[in-house]
C-alpha cells in the first residue's frame, strides 16, 4: 500500500469533530457481549480509570444491549460518560420514525438525551439528503446533543455534509485495523481537512491482530501487549478514536495499556505497510 503522511496524534483524550469536546482516545464496544452481569464490572472498572465514550446501538441484542448501558450509567452517574447510540437506517426515511426510535432508545438507556446519534449505515432506498434532514430532527427535539454517521465512504459522507441546515456531522463510525486500512486512501485525509472525528470499529479484529508478526516484534520491543501496539497504531493517527469491545478484565488490561505512549514514526510507518 502506498506510504500515507499523517502527523502522529501523541493525545489520550481527542476532539469530537469540531464541537471543543473531547473524548477517551478508547471507548467501549458492546456488540455481543455475552454476560452483562460480568461485563458491568469491566465496563465500571475501564471507566474508573478514565475510558468514558460507550458505543452501542438499538440493534445490538434487540435493545439489551442499550438496557445494559442505561444499568452501567446509573452506576458511574451521566456526567462520566459520553453515549453513543445507532439507529437502523430504515428510522430516516421520515422524521417521526427517527423521533420514534429516538426516544426508544433513550429509554432502555434510561436517558433524556444521548450524546450522539449516527444512522448505522445509509439507506439506499432514500437520499442521504433526506436523511440527514431527519437526523437533524433529533438534536433540534433535544434527543440528542450531536449527530453523526457510519459505515459513510468519502463520497456519502460529501454528500451528507452538503445537506446540513443546522447541525455538523461530528463522527463518521467505520471499521479501521492494522489489518483493514482502506479509510486511509480517501476517508482519513478528507476527514482530517474538514475536522470530523473517526470512530474506528473492530480496531483488533476480535483479537486477530496479537498474531501479526510485524506486531508480535513490537510487542517485544516495547514491552506492551500486542493488543495494545495494534490500538496505538490506530489512535496515533489525529481525530481516531478506537472502539474495542471486552468483557474480560484482563483483556481491559491489554487494551488500557495503549495509552501514555505512541509507537515511533518508523514503527508506524512498519504497520503502515502490511
Ligand atoms: N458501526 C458499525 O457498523 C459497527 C460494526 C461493528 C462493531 N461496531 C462497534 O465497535 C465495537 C468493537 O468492534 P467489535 O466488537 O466488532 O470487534 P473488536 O473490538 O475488534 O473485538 C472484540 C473481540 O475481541 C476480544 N478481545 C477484546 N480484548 C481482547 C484482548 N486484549 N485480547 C484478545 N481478545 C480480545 C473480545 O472478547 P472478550 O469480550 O472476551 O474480551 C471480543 O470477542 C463493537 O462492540 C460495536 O460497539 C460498530
Amino acid at each position: 500500500m502506498m506510504k500515507m503522511n499523517f502527523p502522529i496524534d501523541y493525545h489520550d483524550r481527542k476532539p469530537l469533530g469540531k464541537t471543543g469536546e473531547k473524548t477517551s482516545a478508547i471507548g467501549l464496544g458492546t456488540w455481543a457481549i455475552r454476560d452483562y452481569s460480568i461485563a458491568e464490572k469491566v465496563f465500571i472498572k475501564a471507566i474508573e480509570d478514565g475510558i468514558d465514550l460507550i458505543d452501542t446501538a438499538e440493534m445490538y441484542d434487540s435493545g439489551n444491549a442499550e438496557l445494559f448501558v442505561g444499568k452501567v450509567i446509573k452506576k458511574v452517574g451521566r456526567d462520566n460518560i459520553f453515549v453513543i447510540t445507532k439507529l437502523l437506517p430504515s428510522r430516516f426515511r421520515t422524521e417521526d420514525l427517527a423521533k420514534k426510535a429516538a426516544k426508544n432508545s433513550l429509554k432502555r438507556l434510561e436517558l433524556k438525551y444521548s450524546d450522539l446519534i449516527l444512522i448505522h449505515w445509509p439507506d439506499y432506498s432514500v437520499s442521504i439528503e433526506k436523511q440527514v434532514k431527519n437526523l437533524e430532527v433529533l438534536v433540534d427535539q433535544g434527543l440528542t446533543r450531536y449527530i453523526g454517521v457510519s459505515n459513510f465512504s468519502k463520497k456519502e459522507l460529501e454528500e451528507a455534509l452538503w445537506s446540513l441546515k443546522r447541525h455538523e456531522i461530528t463522527v463518521d463510525q467505520v471499521r479501521y485495523s492494522v489489518l483493514h486500512k482502506n479509510i486511509e486512501k480517501e476517508l482519513l485525509p478528507y476527514v482530517l481537512n474538514v475536522g470530523i472525528t473517526i470512530e474506528a470499529y473492530t480496531p483488533i479484529e476480535k483479537g486477530k491482530v496479537s498474531n501479526i508478526p510485524e506486531v508480535q516484534k513490537l510487542s517485544k520491543k516495547y514491552n506492551k501487549p500486542p493488543i495494545a501496539v495494534a490500538l496505538n497504531y490506530i489512535i496515533s493517527r489525529p481525530m481516531v478514536v478506537a472502539i474495542v469491545k471486552t468483557e474480560r478484565l484482563d483483556h481491559l488490561f491489554d487494551i488500557e495499556a495503549t495509552l501514555g505512549w505512541r509507537l515511533s514514526e518508523k514503527d508506524i510507518d512498519l504497520l503502515s505497510s502490511i
